[in-house]
């Protein structure tokens, strides 16, 4: 049976709808996860919930405990993360409100502790990670998607930079070359640390803002804001159609 866990991203703290049936608070050896693990059902099934950002929401990309994260929904039981991340839009169709469920993630980001594959090893591990979303997960967000009349692209592919300021002009320009359709900075190592714990992973992006040089204004908390309330009721609706099938 799959257990889903959702990994909500700023926006997402919490999932009305979500009957808690508890509240778990655990410790791995990578330390404590971002919030306390909430179990419980939604859209009829059970499911497990977790604030990437903590709850409420104050912990940076660039402090997330990410092996702390999956670490802790492997040991709840999860065996499938959606992540949902906000992001920005470089390529001309992921305008404000648009739905990516990438395919591709680029890792800019530096100095994160990435991998369990450290310390103390008996053997070298080199996971493999040429297709870092699991596809009938894929499948399933894309469905759920375009049952909710939802504006969306079934592919993408995911800039992932390391935060917190946002991007230069210079910097999206070379994220574009080198082919990333979204811009965001929780994607990594989050999917990576996923794979190593083959735990299969998809991410659903919600575009918040056009990426740096993407519009002719500057890019304002008070615009991401608008964009994610407005984007929210139907991130929880895809989510809930994905667990109810
Ligand atoms: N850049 C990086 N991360 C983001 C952005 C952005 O423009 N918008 C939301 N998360």
């Amino acid at each position: 049976m799959t257990v889903y866990a959702i990994i909500g991203g700023t926006g997402l703290t919490q999932l009305e709808g979500l009957t808690i049936r508890q509240a778990q608070s655990m410790d791995t050896p990578y330390g404590a996860p971002s919030a306390d693990i909430m179990r419980g059902e939604y859209a009829g099934r059970e499911v497990l919930f977790l604030a990437r950002h903590g709850q409420p929401h104050r912990i940076p990309p660039h402090q997330v405990n990410y092996r702390a994260n999956l670490w802790a929904l492997k040991q709840a039981g999860a065996n499938a993360i959606l992540a949902v991340n906000a992001v920005g839009g470089i390529h001309a169709a992921m305008g404000t409100g648009h739905f990516c469920v990438p395919h591709q993630i680029i890792d800019y980001t530096s100095g994160r502790a990435h991998t369990f594959y450290e310390g103390e090893l008996e053997h070298v591990t080199h996971v493999d990670f040429s297709h870092p979303y699991d596809e009938t997960l894929r499948g399933r967000l894309v469905a759920a998607l375009a049952a909710e009349g939802c504006a969306y692209s079934g592919h993408g592919v995911y800039g992932c930079t390391q935060g917190p300021r946002l991007e230069t002009v210079a910097e999206i320009t070379r994220l574009e070359r080198d082919g990333c359709d979204i811009v965001g900075m929780t994607g990594m190592p989050e999917a990576a640390l996923a794979r190593e714990l083959a735990l299969p992973y998809a991410c659903l992006a919600l575009v918040v803002n056009p990426a740096a040089g993407k519009s002719a204004a500057l890019i304002t908390m008070a615009e991401i804001e608008r964009a994610l309330n407005e984007g929210m009721g139907k991130v929880k609706a895809v989510l809930a159609r994905v667990l109810a099938d």
